[in-house]
């Protein structure tokens, strides 16, 4: 069977900086694997070449075994790969239930060339719905985004790729910003996610890691420094050496 997501030999590079070096990489149904790494380890940018918000500069991309190195991020999308994404200013004075809308409409305008009318418009309304639910929002659904707790307003970013109804789902470090009294929010809604979805999750603080994850990748200057269930990594020296170090600075 294939994997849901695939990466072969996949680099990058920005100039004569190596960001990505020959990463392979397997996702599959159900899978809940954590990116961990020093900063500028390029884990963000594998999420990019993933997702296909930047190019390839070697190597391979596929979903479902089919290469889609240079599909573009919607088409990626539409075959179940999504990431999370950042709400832009311009939604802040939108409700949870509104942006959710926009995200739906967005997906059921896809594809369909027939008219809009009141069956699409349940179909938005029926996704609006699911993902409040998900999302455990639905007593938030008018609530103007800026009124939320920061927390909250990440996990409506969380919402608006539940939406889509990925199959693969790449979070950049989704609690990222969010108070650690709030964290839980985010934490209790990605354990919550669909089991079958396969799931990749960058995150630094290693108590979420090792509360999500079954598997670790482990990133060092663009390449995959070590890979392993979370027992393997947390008794693996050579990964604690990089985290000590790091610390140490
Ligand atoms: N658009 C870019 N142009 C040039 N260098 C970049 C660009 N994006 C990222 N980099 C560099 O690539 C490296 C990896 O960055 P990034 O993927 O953001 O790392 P991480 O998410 O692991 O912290 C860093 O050295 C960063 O400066
Ligand atoms: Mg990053």
């Amino acid at each position: 069977m294939s994997a849901l997501l695939e990466t072969r030999s996949l680099s990058k590079s920005f100039g004569g900086l190596n960001v990505t070096n020959n990463v392979d990489l397997a996702i599959s149904s159900g899978d809940r694997v954590a990116l961990i790494g020093p900063n500028g380890a390029g884990k963000t940018t594998l999420v990019n070449l993933m997702s296909g918000a930047l190019p390839v500069s070697s190597g391979e991309v596929l979903i479902g075994g089919d290469t889609v190195t240079h599909m573009s991020q919607q088409d990626r999308a539409h075959r179940g790969l999504i990431r999370t994404f950042q709400i832009t200013r311009l939604f802040e004075s939108m409700t949870v239930a509104d942006i959710l809308r926009v995200a739906a409409v967005q997906k059921h305008k896809a594809g369909l060339k027939l008219r809009w009318g009141r069956a699409r418009t349940d179909l938005v309304e029926r996704d609006v719905e699911r993902v409040l639910a998900d999302i455990k929002m639905q007593d938030r659904r008018d609530s103007p985004v800026t009124l939320l707790a920061y927390g909250e307003q990440r996990l409506v970013e969380l919402g608006v790729a539940l939406v889509m109804q990925p199959r693969v789902l790449l979070l950049d470090e989704p609690a990222a910003g969010v108070p650690q009294s709030e964290s839980h929010i985010i934490m209790d809604a990605i354990e919550r996610l669909p089991s079958d979805l396969g799931v990749v999750f960058i995150e630094h603080d290693m108590d979420l890691v090792f509360r999500f994850a079954e598997r670790i990748v482990v990133l060092v200057n663009g390449g995959v420094f070590a890979t392993g269930t979370t027992d393997e990594i947390a008794a693996n020296d050579d990964v604690r050496a990089i985290y000590l170090g790091e610390a140490d600075e």
